[in-house]
């Protein structure tokens, strides 16, 4: 039997996903997969995480904007994020942070909605998913302000070294590892994944992208999360089953996911009856 596990970031409402969605979904469910966060990046696909967490059991939203669109966030989406977030199965307010490598923002106007958004995930009670990519410095400041530590917080895809991730845990965040952790010249993010406390650990794969070693260049799904928690137990030098059951608490302790007992450590509850499939 597959061991439980969780893909606390996936994309699946990408037209990328279009063709054979349900198949993925599917997929994820034989390989072990119970539960994937769907994580927005903007309005409209934080509203369709809304929308394909409500007709999946094993799918769960969070919504927030990007630093990338940051940009094209005017007044009115903040109103509309802090409605959204309040529908069942929002587990957090995501993907939102800093991108200082691709700058598609200008920085000012990241940061701003960067806090902006930390206030809507506290008025809502809400953990936040966070994405860093070349602002280590700057998002852990914006955070702290923020006080992301008592809310919850996972640094995903984590790109820093363990002095970095130190600093997260030391603030009380979660660190999230991806498929990069797959690739042999990743030696930092390795060591992380290997020093991380089990009770701090979350695995992803950010599919479509990133996908593990062997699949490099091809679409990545749920499934894949599989072939980030065996490279992930190997370098803990533990068990497949054990580094399942550790991540696995771990999410549905950050994403308040009820915890049942058949599972082992963890067990998502039933989907409540909802509108039908169109
Ligand atoms: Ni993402």
């Amino acid at each position: 039997m597959n061991e439980p596990l969780v893909d606390t970031h996936v994309h699946l409402d990408l037209g990328k996903f279009d063709r054979d969605r349900e198949e993925v979904i599917q997929r994820a469910g034989r390989a072990g997969v119970v539960a994937m966060i769907n994580v927005g990046f903007d309005l409209a696909s934080s509203r369709r995480a809304v929308d394909l967490a409500s007709r999946h059991s094993s799918v769960w939203a969070t919504c927030g904007i990007h630093p990338h669109y940051a940009r094209d966030a005017g007044p009115e989406v903040f109103d509309q994020l802090a409605e959204l977030v309040r529908q069942r199965r929002v587990v957090a307010v995501g993907e939102i942070g800093l991108d200082y490598y691709r700058d598609l923002s200008p920085r000012d106007v990241q940061e701003k909605v960067f806090r902006q958004l930390l206030d809507v995930a506290r008025r809502a009670g809400l953990p936040v998913v966070v994405h860093d990519r070349g602002a280590h410095q700057e998002v852990l400041a914006v955070l702290e302000a923020g006080g992301a530590g008592e809310l919850g917080c996972v640094m995903h895809c984590f790109s820093g070294d363990w002095a970095f991730a130190e600093a997260c845990l030391a603030r009380g965040f979660y660190i999230s590892v991806a498929g990069t952790v797959t690739y042999p010249q990743a030696v930092a993010v390795r060591e992380v994944a290997a020093r991380v406390p089990d009770n701090r650990l979350l695995l992803e794969t950010d599919c479509p992208w990133l996908p593990p070693a062997p699949n490099r260049g091809r679409r990545n799904e749920p499934a894949q999360v599989a072939a980030v928690a065996r490279t992930v137990a190997e370098l803990r030098g533990v068990e497949l089953a054990r580094l399942a059951g550790l991540t696995t608490a771990n999410a549905c302790r950050l994403f308040g996911l009820k915890a049942l007992p058949a599972l082992g450590s963890c067990r998502l509850p039933a989907d409540p009856p909802g509108p039908a499939a169109v």
